[in-house]
This record gives structure tokens, C-alpha cells and sequence, in this order.
């Protein structure tokens, strides 16, 4: 073959090699142990074909003598698995909104590399919704914007709520179902996936919420020791006040018992009763407390499932966490593989937003403002009760400037102190206790742009109309699809940068372990430090809008991205001034 002829033949055999490709796609059928699978096609959002795989079962059902207990690997089974359709979601809800299906315990694969060949980075995807709700479907947690790059997507299901966290506190249920259920499915990875053209050596988790509060708790466990090997946290960390506790679950295993009929002074007699109980009569029965902290729209905060500290025993041999969160960090046992953590700008405006998105939300607020800081802020939580009145006084000065009243011209102001307690302040906390303990690839963000699908849209008071700003879970938007549509945004639109900047940010870190590595040019340019590279500031890699003179395009400005030390320093500093019991 001359040098012409061979020239003039690569496109052709790179033709060849496309359509062999797109043949394997068109097929989407996989084999595991456990069976062969038939999955779908998908189109990215850039317009690329992948192999979509749903309802993947990585446990057995959690039914009968398997409820409130650890996971079982789940089985082979038999014939060609259909695998076009998301699985269950675990059971959720309360009074009459409830799902009941326990047999949940599946997850999704999707992937652009279907044949034998090189092995991408995988990267998966954890959930959120407080413990007590939500689900790995298509539709909400897709993959059409990170399916562009070459990673392969999983998304997993776990237990939920009194199923998946009920704890006597002793071997008879130990607690933590919900985050051995993840484990398992990472441990599942491990084994599978492979066959779906990922590399089991470099696995990266991430997740939103209690999603991001997981991410962080693996970190810390040592049951999930060797399963991945990067971490990506938003907007939740192991140290959120009111998500972990080390003792006083017992109590709430018995009130649970009581209201279905099952005897509370034996634990083991307790949870083989309750066993025998159907899903409904369970989820409909939870303690009032439950019901009341969700009926009133998150006005009274008190999460009753959540994670616990668990004792080793024989029984229970290999406990999720044994201590608390923050002493696995401050003792430097723990998974050390770069860590991203970060927070959205308005994060409280979804915690808040019955009182500072309507007229009756910010007058109800006003006239009980003075039992405000313990309702919306749990301040009962964490301040003795002798120094809640004086504490939420500070907290109103520091935040209103002394006003006791909140209007549309300063409910920002009270959307920042909620954002501080929910988030800010405990997730910048566990980003300075990693680095002190020697802890160095720890990345920290903050995104202020706000997009078209913000989960919020503008809110009213009386004539004036305000945004909300950048949400708790709006970082998802850009990162993974829902409701896809591939008309979602006008070509110019510069929600797309956003999108393609945190795509980039969070496929780097699957492949690199670094959102900005060398041998990439970072998006507009920005290297994104370390949280620690500057000794005498937190450093925060920021993604918001760019100011004037940059005009708005469909009424948004371009996204900017910079690098600010110390982002919230006064508002840290505030916070850590307070008495807390985080603070001790
Ligand atoms: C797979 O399940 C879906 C949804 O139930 C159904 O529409 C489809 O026909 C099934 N495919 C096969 C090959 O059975
Ligand atoms: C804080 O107050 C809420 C609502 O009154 C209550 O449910 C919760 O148990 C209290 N928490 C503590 C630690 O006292
Ligand atoms: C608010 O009150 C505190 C103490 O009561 C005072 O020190 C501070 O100057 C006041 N702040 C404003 C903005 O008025």
C-alpha cells in the first residue's frame, strides 16, 4: 500500500471500526455472572450513542428473615435479564403517600463502551432525600450530560427510612442498612463491572445531600475500604448536625414497635416481630414524630431514621461506623482519596422556603419570630436550652442587622443563616479537619450560578418578585439529567458552559483523581487548588455569574469561575463563635 492509499483508507477503516461499534450498541447485551442482560440505547446530550442498562439486581430482596438486615449479594438469575426498565424504589412515606415494593435493591449501568477494549473510570452515583425518600430512576438521576465524556455511569438504589435505619442499638437490628446497601452495590462494581467496559480499580462516588452525607461516610468507613477510589460530596457532610447519632435509637425502635403491635422490652423479640409486619402498616404507623417533622414542611426539624455508631461483635462483625464522624477524621483512619467537597449559594432557601417564598410563609415567620431560630435552624439541637433565646438574639443581629423582622428586602439575609447552619459551616469544618489531618487532596466549591431548572422559580411578596438565588440540589442540574430533553436549552444558552465546566470538573476527578489536572486545560482557564494549598485560608474554587459588563443571554450572565480564599470567613468565624456542641 502506497502512503496515498494508506492515507485514503483510515477514514474508511475508521468508519468500519465506528459501525462495529454502533453494531455492539444496537445490541446492548451483557453477560455477568449472575446472567446475561439486555439494556437500550441512549443519546447523550452531545449526541452520542450508549448502552443503557436499568433494574440490575446487587442484592437479594431484603424481605422476610432480610429486613434490618446486611445486604445479601444477590444471585443469578434466570434467562436474559430485561434490563430497559428502572428497578423499584426502596419503600418511602408516610399516612397515605406511600411506596410499599422491598424489593428495590437494584441499580443502573450505563456506559459508552460496550465491547472489549480499554476499561473507563467509573463513576457512581448516590442519591439524596434526607435518608427517607428518592430513587436511582432515569428519569430523575440520568445520564445524558456525564455520558458524554468516557466514564461509566452507575446510579444505586438502598434502603430507606425505618427500613433501611432502624437501630435497637444492639446486634438484634445494629442500624445503618441504608449505607451497607451502598456498600454492597460498590462491592458489586467491584465484581461486574468489568463486563461493562469499567475499570473496578478506579471507581469514584458521589452523591447530593444525604447522597453527599454518604459519600463523606465512606469515606470514614472502613467497611468501604478499597471500593473506591475518589469522592465527591454536594452538599452534605458527615458532620450536618441531626444526621448521626451514637446512642437514644432505641426508643424510637420501640415507639415503632409499640404502634404496630410488637413487644418493645426484648430487642430481638422486638425486630422478629416486626419482621412479620407488612411494608404499609410499618410506614403508615412511624412514631408521630416523623410525621409531624414532614406534614409541617420541614418546620420542625428532627430526623428520626438516620445513621448511627454501631457496636463490632460476633453478631455484627463488621460494623458501618463505630464512633463518631468526627473522631475517625481527627484519629487520620480513614479512606484518604481526593476528596471534593461543596456547597450551593442559597442552599437555605430550600430549607426555609414555606417562610421566605410567599406572603403568609414570611408573615408566619415574623409573628413566631422568637421561637424561629429553634424551629428552622434546630438550635435545640445543639445549644443548651438555657441559651437558645440568647444565641438565636445573635444570630438575628449578626444576620438582620438587629431587625426582628424579615422582609423581601432582607430575607437573603436569613436564607444565608440557614445555609450557614445546614451547610456551610459544618462542611467547611470537615474540609479544615481533613487537612489537619494530613489530609491534603481536598477540593472545596461553591456554586453561586443559578440555571434555567433551579428548583425553585421566582417567589412573591406582596408586588415584589425575588429569586431564591442557587438552591439545595441545584448543582444537579448540570450534572445529571432529568426530564432529558435534548431541546432543554436554546444553542446559545449559558446554562450549556455550566454544564459542560462541571462535567469536565467531575469526569477529571473520576480519571485524574484532580478536577484540573496538567494535561487538561481547565475550564476558563481556572486551576482548581487544593482547600489547603493556601495555609492561612480556606480556599474556594467558585463558579457563579459574571458581573457587568457581561450581558445576560435569555436573561442569565455567563458563568464565571475563580478562585477566592476564605469565601465565608465572618460567617464561619460567627458560627464557630456561637456554643454548639459542633464546636466542642
Ligand atoms: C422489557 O420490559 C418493558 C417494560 O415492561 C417492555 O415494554 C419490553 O417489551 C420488555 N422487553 C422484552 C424484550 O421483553
Ligand atoms: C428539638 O425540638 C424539636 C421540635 O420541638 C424536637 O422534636 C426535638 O426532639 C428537639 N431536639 C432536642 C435535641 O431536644
Ligand atoms: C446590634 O445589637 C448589638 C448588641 O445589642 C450591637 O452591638 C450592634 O451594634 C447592633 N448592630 C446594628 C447593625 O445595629
Amino acid at each position: 500500500m502506497t502512503q496515498s492509499t494508506a492515507t485514503a483508507f483510515w477514514p474508511f477503516a475508521l468508519l468500519l471500526l465506528v459501525c462495529a461499534a454502533s453494531q455492539a450498541r444496537a445490541d446492548c447485551l451483557v453477560t455477568i455472572a449472575q446472567g446475561a442482560a439486555r439494556g437500550s440505547v441512549m443519546t447523550s446530550l452531545h449526541g452520542r450513542d450508549f448502552c443503557s442498562y436499568r433494574g440490575i439486581p446487587f442484592a437479594e430482596p431484603p424481605v422476610g428473615e432480610l429486613r434490618f438486615r446486611a445486604p445479601v449479594p444477590a444471585g443469578a438469575w434466570e434467562g436474559e435479564l430485561n434490563a430497559t426498565v428502572d428497578g423499584s424504589q426502596c419503600p418511602q412515606g408516610y399516612v397515605s403517600f406511600y411506596t410499599d415494593n422491598e424489593d428495590c435493591l437494584y441499580l443502573n449501568v450505563y456506559t459508552p463502551q460496550p465491547t472489549a477494549g480499554e476499561l473507563l473510570p467509573v463513576m457512581v452515583f448516590i442519591f439524596g432525600g434526607s435518608f427517607t425518600s428518592g430513587d436511582n430512576k432515569a428519569g430523575n438521576y440520568g445520564p445524558h450530560y456525564l455520558l458524554d465524556k468516557d466514564i461509566v455511569l452507575v446510579t444505586i438504589n438502598y434502603r430507606l427510612s425505618v427500613l433501611g435505619f432502624l437501630s435497637t442499638g444492639d446486634d438484634a437490628a445494629p442500624g445503618n442498612f441504608g449505607l451497607k446497601d451502598q456498600a454492597e452495590a460498590l462491592r458489586w462494581v467491584q465484581k461486574n463491572i468489568a463486563a461493562f467496559g469499567g475499570d473496578a480499580s478506579k471507581v469514584t462516588i458521589f452523591g447530593e445531600s444525604a447522597g453527599g452525607m454518604s459519600v463523606h461516610f465512606h469515606v470514614l468507613s472502613p467497611l468501604s475500604k478499597g471500593l473506591f477510589h475518589a469522592a465527591i460530596a454536594e452538599s452534605g457532610s458527615a458532620l450536618m448536625p441531626l444526621f448521626f447519632r451514637t446512642e437514644g435509637e432505641l426508643s424510637k425502635a420501640q415507639r415503632m414497635a409499640q404502634a404496630v403491635g410488637c413487644p418493645t422490652d426484648n430487642s430481638e423479640e422486638l425486630v422478629a416481630c416486626l419482621r412479620t409486619r407488612d411494608v404499609k402498616t410499618i410506614l403508615t404507623n412511624q412514631p408521630s414524630d416523623v410525621i409531624t417533622a414532614i406534614s409541617l414542611c420541614l418546620m420542625q426539624y428532627d430526623i428520626v431514621w438516620r445513621p448511627v455508631s454501631e457496636v463490632k461483635t460476633a453478631a455484627n462483625p463488621e460494623p458501618f461506623l463505630t464512633t463518631q464522624p468526627k473522631d475517625i477524621i481527627r484519629s487520620g483512619d480513614f479512606n484518604r482519596v481526593p476528596f471534593v467537597l461543596g456547597t450551593n449559594s442559597e442552599e437555605g432557601s430550600l430549607f426555609l422556603f414555606p417562610f421566605v417564598a410567599t406572603d403568609k410563609g414570611i408573615d408566619y415567620f415574623n409573628s413566631f419570630f422568637e421561637d424561629m431560630g429553634r424551629i428552622t435552624l434546630f438550635l435545640n439541637e445543639s445549644v443548651p436550652e438555657d441559651r437558645i433565646s440568647e444565641t438565636w438574639r445573635k444570630v438575628t443581629d449578626f444576620y438582620l442587622g438587629n431587625d426582628s423582622v424579615i422582609s423581601p428586602a432582607n430575607v437573603h439575609n436569613i436564607i444565608n443563616a440557614a445555609t450557614d447552619r445546614f451547610m456551610q459551616h459544618n462542611i467547611q469544618k470537615s474540609v479544615e479537619l481533613h487537612l489537619q489531618s494530613g489530609h491534603d487532596s481536598v477540593y472545596l466549591y461553591n456554586l453561586g450560578y443559578r440555571g434555567k431548572f433551579s428548583l425553585l422559580p421566582k417567589a412573591r411578596y406582596g408586588n415584589t418578585r425575588y429569586d431564591l438565588g442557587v438552591l439545595h440540589a441545584d448543582e444537579l442540574e448540570f450534572i445529571l439529567s432529568s426530564g432529558f430533553t435534548t431541546d432543554r436549552w436554546e444553542p446559545e444558552h449559558p446554562d450549556l458552559e455550566t454544564v459542560d465546566a462541571f462535567v469536565t470538573l467531575w469526569t477529571n476527578i473520576a480519571t485524574h483523581g484532580n478536577p484540573t489536572p496538567d494535561t487538561e486545560t481547565p475550564p476558563q482557564g481556572v486551576v482548581w487548588p487544593t482547600a489547603g494549598a493556601n495555609k492561612d485560608a480556606v480556599t474556594y474554587y467558585v463558579l457563579d455569574h459574571a458581573p457587568p459588563p457581561a450581558e445576560p443571554i435569555y436573561g442569565v450572565r455567563p458563568l464565571r469561575i475563580s478562585v477566592v480564599p476564605d469565601k465565608f470567613k465572618d460567617r464561619i468565624d460567627f458560627w464557630d463563635s456561637l456554643p454548639l456542641k459542633e464546636n466542642q
